[in-house]
């Protein structure tokens, strides 16, 4: 009998995308370096799978998004710079996102072929073994990770599990949708997947986010290489075949989602999380009073 328990130490950040919703802020600048206050997105996402127990971190890039490495490589000249000046809050900073060759992995998706496509290009990274796929567009504020609470639910349950959220229904046609059943506190049972239904065929309006813990015979169907919706080869078609042969969870977590794939997302998420950082919520808090009273 197959182990679907195993430890997860492996993440796959697709991140090859054009980042279009976001020009022109995205046209040289890969949108996953554009920053919530002071972290890029990629950080926010590594950081996370990192609180996770992450240690193997593989980037799916494409042409121009290299500087999404150089982010977590070590950079000796600014260091010493820092080191001379005594700036030590600075290099504390960037000390802890200094990776090592080994835990930093990237391939690269030619084509922009889908999501299903680009989680196909790290197989040979992945092997033979379950890992997590982070989409660093989706962030959550919470006090504990999405990815943490769904290790959580993982190491309880095993199999495949996928982050759910609810949506309007109205929506459904931006998101993977689940048919589910069983629904016990924050998990139920995936009986189907459909990938961006319009609102009067979705099966529910709980929304695939973008954090799964997904068993590697997901790789199996993604060799098929299958374009469903938009054309695109599709993870969410993949893993609906998977449903068929293993156990498939949702996983509804708690906290606030932020779509910062789109403008609005993006500036709630400066907001949101600016609040949260004690040295700059006072100021936040009565800039934004002043400001609602003058519109
Ligand atoms: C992707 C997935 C979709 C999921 C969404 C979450 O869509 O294909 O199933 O609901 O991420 O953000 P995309 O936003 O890349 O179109």
């Amino acid at each position: 009998m197959e182990n679907l328990k195993r430890p997860i130490k492996k993440a796959v950040f697709p991140v090859a995308g054009l980042g279009t919703r976001l020009l022109p802020a995205t046209k040289v600048m890969p949108k996953e370096m554009l920053t919530i206050v002071d972290r890029p997105l990629i950080q926010l996402a590594v950081e996370e799978a990192c609180e996770a127990g992450i240690e193997e971190f593989i980037f799916v890039i494409s042409e121009g998004k290299d500087i999404l490495i150089q982010h977590f490589q070590e950079a000796p000249l600014l260091m010493e710079t820092l080191r001379a000046r005594g700036k030590y809050d600075q290099i504390s900073k960037i000390d802890k996102i200094n990776f090592s060759d080994s835990a930093l992995k990237f391939v690269r998706q030619d084509k922009p072929l889908g999501l299903g496509h680009a989680v196909w290009c790290a197989k040979d990274l992945v092997g033979n073994e379950p890992f997590a796929v982070i989409l660093p567009d989706d962030t959550v504020l919470s006090d504990e990770t999405c990815l943490k609470q769904m290790m959580g639910g993982y190491h309880k349950m095993g199999g495949n599990l996928i982050a759910s959220c609810e949506v309007p229904i109205q929506d459904t046609s931006r998101y993977g949708v689940f048919k589910m059943i069983d629904r016990k506190d924050n998990t139920f049972t995936v009986q189907d997947l459909v990938e961006k239904p319009d609102p009067s065929l979705a099966p529910s309006n709980m929304a695939i986010f973008g954090r799964y813990i997904l068993q590697p015979e997901i790789f199996g169907f993604l060799d098929e290489h299958e374009k469903g919706t938009g054309g695109e080869i599709q993870l969410t078609d993949a893993m609906a075949k998977l449903i068929r042969h293993q156990p498939f969870y949702g996983y509804i977590f708690e906290g606030e989602r932020l779509d910062c794939g789109s403008e609005i997302g993006f500036v709630k998420a400066q907001i949101a999380f600016a609040l949260k950082r004690p040295d700059l919520a006072p100021d936040i808090k009565s800039y934004m009073s002043q400001k609602l009273k003058e519109v």
